[in-house]
């Protein structure tokens, strides 16, 4: 063979190897019937997993506090292609909601595939100023609802050999300024899902454990309250909910988004800075 055969061959090989090693295992067939109990899907990214589930064919049970946002939402759904949509109105700061919760989506769906935490408490980005009992009221929305309703849906996650797929951010991995609070409850959240992941391998049960940490994303939650602060672009809600729903089907342990994020936070751990990261965010003292 001629040196520009070999080289055309070599190259042919090579593409063959990284299309085939680049893949996506997401199979979008996967979700066709599967039974999800989503939380927070009135808006932002829960809004729009909502929607790419019921596009997938999916049968889902939709909950936030706003009935009437929500009821919105489940005709959507419908018109996208869900099977069944349910919804229930519930408050996570109340501590009994979680199991009524989970116990309304076993019964209307006869059991569950996939748990997706992903509600939070409404985030002031700002300094700590102090107030220790909204500290502890975030912990219950963001952080003990999301035990509660795990702890509920296992028995049956078990049985469908399910998923658990837990919305963090990379405030969860880094602590970074004006997230005190929240940043706690999502450092909380790595901490008692990646050890539970453990117990559940060593158990031979199997239910696999998905924590997606996310960047800065355009939610209108997101951007009123980021506004005039951070210098750091905001990537899709549709597209994150998409890398959510993909990660929790294909059963990765941590999802990254935006894809950019992973090579982030591990340069962090090889060499932190406190004066770049503090770059991205605007403070003028008083
Ligand atoms: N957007 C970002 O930049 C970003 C970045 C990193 C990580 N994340 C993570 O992504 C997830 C979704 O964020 P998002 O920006 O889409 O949030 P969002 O737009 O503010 O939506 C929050 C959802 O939670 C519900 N919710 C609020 N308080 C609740 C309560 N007490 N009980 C039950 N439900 C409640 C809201 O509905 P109701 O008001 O109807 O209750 C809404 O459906 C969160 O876990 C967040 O930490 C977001």
């Amino acid at each position: 063979m001629k040196p520009i055969g070999k080289v055309l061959c070599a190259t042919g090989l090579l593409v063959g190897f990284l299309a085939y090693y680049w893949q996506d295992p997401f199979d979008p067939e996967s979700l066709v019937g599967a039974r999800v109990l989503l939380t927070g899907a009135s808006a932002g990214i829960g809004e729009q997993m909502a929607y790419h589930y019921a596009r997938f064919g999916a049968e889902l049970v939709l909950t936030a506090r706003r009935e009437a946002v929500l009821q919105k939402v489940m005709e959507k759904c419908l018109t996208l292609g869900a099977k069944k949509v349910f919804l229930i109105p519930a408050d996570m700061s109340s501590p009994s909601e979680p199991e009524r919760v989970v116990e309304f989506a076993v019964q209307k769906l006869g059991g569950l595939d996939y748990l997706v935490l992903n509600h939070i408490g409404a985030n002031r980005f700002q300094m700590w100023a102090g107030d220790v009992e909204f500290t502890r009221w975030l912990m219950q929305v963001n952080f003990f609802s999301y035990v509660a309703l795990a702890t509920a849906a296992l028995p049956t996650l078990e049985k469908s050999n399910g998923s658990l797929v837990v919305v963090s951010s990379l405030a969860g991995k880094i602590a970074t300024p004006f997230t005190t609070s929240y940043s706690a409850t999502k450092f909380a959240l790595d901490g008692f899902f990646s050890s539970l992941r453990h117990e559940l391998m060593m158990q031979k049960k199997n239910v696999s454990v998905t924590l997606c940490i996310l960047g800065l994303i355009d939610t209108e939650s997101a951007m009123e309250s980021t506004r005039g602060k951070v210098h750091i672009p905001a990537s899709p809600a549709s597209e994150a909910a998409l890398a959510i729903i993909s990660g929790g089907a294909t059963r990765v342990q941590q999802v990254f988004y935006p894809w950019k994020l992973k090579q982030v936070y591990y340069l962090w751990v090889l060499a932190p800075s406190n004066e770049v990261l503090q770059s991205y965010y605007n403070y003028s003292s008083p």
